[in-house]
């Protein structure tokens, strides 16, 4: 019996992970009726039998995945903790990551967040995150705190000499903001001379600033959150933002607005991992499957809905008590 249960055990969790790379709807419907099988199963002598048809499952459903051209994750990967994905993130960066307040409590949500969740599910790892200021990330990743960077991180060619990044799983834009009033008196970056712009401190905008706006006076502030309230109040009279992120700031300020978008070389979003990490191949098998099965964008479209919800959006850090303090 123990034996058996050894088995059908293997058997789920193979169903279970094939059937999350697979084409998502069908592969889930099976996960959950294999697992319920699994369990009543388990407390009867029909275990053997239930094993063999699960099997026949993951048989099954394995067909279908190398028919998608599903990649396998490999399994060869250490964490600093064992069993566990530790991933850094700044939470003030929806639709990537931030916070919904769910019947008053903040939940990490976003499609970074999403992805940050997969990739443990499809590695059998439990996932941990760690909201960390965007700025402090890579240190912590240096320092081996934490196995991943997952925070809307551009690959450039600086971060890429110290880290390695997987492959890119959304490609989104550069953007300049200004307030919609200012439409008018800003036509181009010359007229920001002396001005204050603001971009969030150790991301590439603030590179984005110092080429664009030279003569301007660039303050570096540490969430973006802070950016668009210092824009909306006048202490900034324009910032570099990811466009994705501007879109979603302007729906709660219709104060403000995008001017022109903003060429920057290493386009799209990849996840940060130390130079040499092993969680490489893993990581970037998921993200593939992800791209393939469409899940990605469903990741996508659910964190659009969330950041959304008027109202029970928290984008910043969460005080000492867990709670989300008024912006
Ligand atoms: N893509 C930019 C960078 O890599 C900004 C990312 C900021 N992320 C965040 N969660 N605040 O520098």
């Amino acid at each position: 019996m123990k034996k058996n249960l050894t088995v059908l055990m293997a058997a789920v969790l193979a169903a279970a992970s094939l059937a999350g790379c697979g084409s998502s709807k069908p592969a889930e419907t099976t996960a959950a009726a294999t697992t319920a099988a699994a369990t009543e199963a388990a407390a009867t002598e029909a275990a053997k039998e239930a094993a063999a048809e699960t099997t026949a499952a993951a048989e099954e459903s394995k067909a279908d995945s190398a028919s998608e051209g599903t990649a396998e994750i490999p399994t060869d990967f250490t964490t600093i903790t064992p069993g566990k994905l530790t991933v850094g993130t700044s939470p003030d960066f929806a639709p990537y990551e931030f916070y919904h307040i769910n019947n008053g409590n903040p939940e990490l949500a976003g499609f970074d967040i999403a992805l940050a969740q997969r990739i443990a599910d499809d590695l059998g790892l439990e996932l941990q995150v760690v909201p960390i200021d965007f700025d402090g990330i890579l240190m912590e990743l240096q320092n081996g705190n934490i196995d991943l960077g997952i925070s809307g991180f551009s690959p450039s060619p600086e971060r890429a000499q110290t880290f390695d990044f997987s492959d890119i799983y959304y490609t989104g834009g550069q953007a300049f903001v200004i307030r919609k009033a200012d439409v008018d008196k800003y036509k181009d970056y010359e007229a920001f001379t002396g001005l204050p712009v603001g971009a969030q401190n150790g991301s590439i905008q603030m590179g984005l600033a110092e080429a664009n706006t030279p003569n301007a006076n660039i303050i570096g502030l540490a969430k973006v959150t802070d950016i668009v309230s210092e824009l909306v109040s006048g202490k900034l009279e324009g910032a570099f933002i990811e466009t994705a992120v501007a879109e979603q700031y302007i729906k709660n300020y219709p104060e403000l607005q995008i001017a022109w978008d903003v060429p920057y070389d290493t386009e799209g979003s990849a996840v940060a991992l130390k130079k040499g990490s092993d969680l490489a191949p893993a990581v970037n098998a998921v993200i593939k499957n992800a791209l393939a099965d469409g899940t990605m964008d469903e990741y996508i479209a659910t964190a659009q809905e969330l950041a959304s919800d008027e109202g029970n959006v928290f984008e910043g850090q969460l005080d000492e008590n867990g709670k989300a303090a008024a912006n």
